[in-house]
């Protein structure tokens, strides 16, 4: 019973951080310096892919959902969960938004 429910809050402080973030008009230059910082090491520089994969024209594949649950998530090792506010988060998905 008490796991259930905490199944339950994570979910609902999880869908909270969705639109919480969906409703922020974020920075690409900001999300830009947040990837070079975080992500390069596995997506390259240029987000052309390494050990993780290109991600241009990741967001006509994925939906912004998709994509903060792919940051947040840690569900395909070995890319990490990121502990990321909605701030942050909707810059990083300008930035990817900004790579063709
Ligand atoms: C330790 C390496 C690593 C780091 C650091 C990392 N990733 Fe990943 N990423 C991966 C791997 C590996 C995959 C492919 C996972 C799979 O098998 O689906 C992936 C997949 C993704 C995908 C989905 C790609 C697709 O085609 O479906 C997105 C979006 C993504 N990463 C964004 C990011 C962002 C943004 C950051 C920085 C905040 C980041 N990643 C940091 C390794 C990494």
């Amino acid at each position: 019973m008490i796991c259930f429910s905490l199944f339950f809050l994570n979910h609902h402080e999880n869908n909270k951080f969705i639109i919480e973030t969906l409703e922020l008009n974020g920075s690409a230059k900001e999300g830009d310096a947040l990837f070079k910082m975080n992500c390069v090491g596995c997506h390259g520089i240029t987000a052309r892919g390494l050990v993780g994969p290109d991600l241009h024209s990741i967001t006509q594949r994925l939906n912004d959902k998709e994509i903060i649950k792919q940051v947040t998530g840690g569900l395909t090792p070995p890319m990490p969960s990121f502990e990321i506010d909605p701030v942050n988060m909707s810059n990083l998905l300008k930035y990817l938004h900004s790579l063709e």
